[in-house]
């Protein structure tokens, strides 16, 4: 039976920490859905079509990872696709509380769900989307730390 993983998230942006662990649950699984959450009531700098449209050409190199948005409930997209398991990264101790409320609360309302966290690469363990956009609304720029579509995005966002 093939292995499908989603792998949900606001990616707003997708950083290398992301792609980091995109490549590892593709060696893993048959298939892996990166998940765009689709929530409007969720401040984001990037329009879900402008997230959708930076990811692609980042994982088309996966043969089996596709991007998709979803809305409501993650168990109920993940029934919808017939998913085996949730993945998540988690970073530092500070990821704990929040990840394991995640995990649990989606445990008691679809109790087959799985979810899998994966450890990023020490090099990507201090990495967040909000660090990114907060050091490149100040003008700054993490080259190391993003892809460079989403590098020049930043940029044009914030008008540097
Ligand atoms: O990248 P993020 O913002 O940490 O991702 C959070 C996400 C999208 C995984 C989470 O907010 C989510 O699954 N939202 C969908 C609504 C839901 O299912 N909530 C129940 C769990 S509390």
């Amino acid at each position: 039976m093939k292995k499908l993983a989603v792998y949900p998230g606001s990616f707003d942006p997708i950083t290398n920490g992301h792609l980091d662990i995109i490549e590892r649950a593709a060696a893993l699984f048959d298939e892996v859905i990166v998940a765009i959450l689709n929530n409007s009531a969720k401040k984001s700098l990037f329009t879900n079509e402008e997230r959708k449209a930076q990811i692609a050409p980042l994982i088309k190199k996966f043969k089996n990872v596709k991007v998709d948005f979803f809305d409501g409930l993650l168990v109920d997209y993940m029934k919808k696709t017939k998913a085996n398991a949730c993945i998540r990264g988690l970073r530092a101790v500070t990821d704990l509380e929040y990840e394991f409320t995640l995990a649990n609360i989606n445990k008691k309302l679809s109790p087959k769900m799985e979810t899998i966290f994966f450890m990023p690469s020490e090099k990507n363990t201090y990495l967040s989307s909000s660090v990114v956009k907060e050091v490149y609304q100040f003008g700054g720029e993490l080259k190391d730390c993003v892809p460079s579509n989403i590098d020049k995005a930043l940029k044009k966002k914030f008008k540097k």
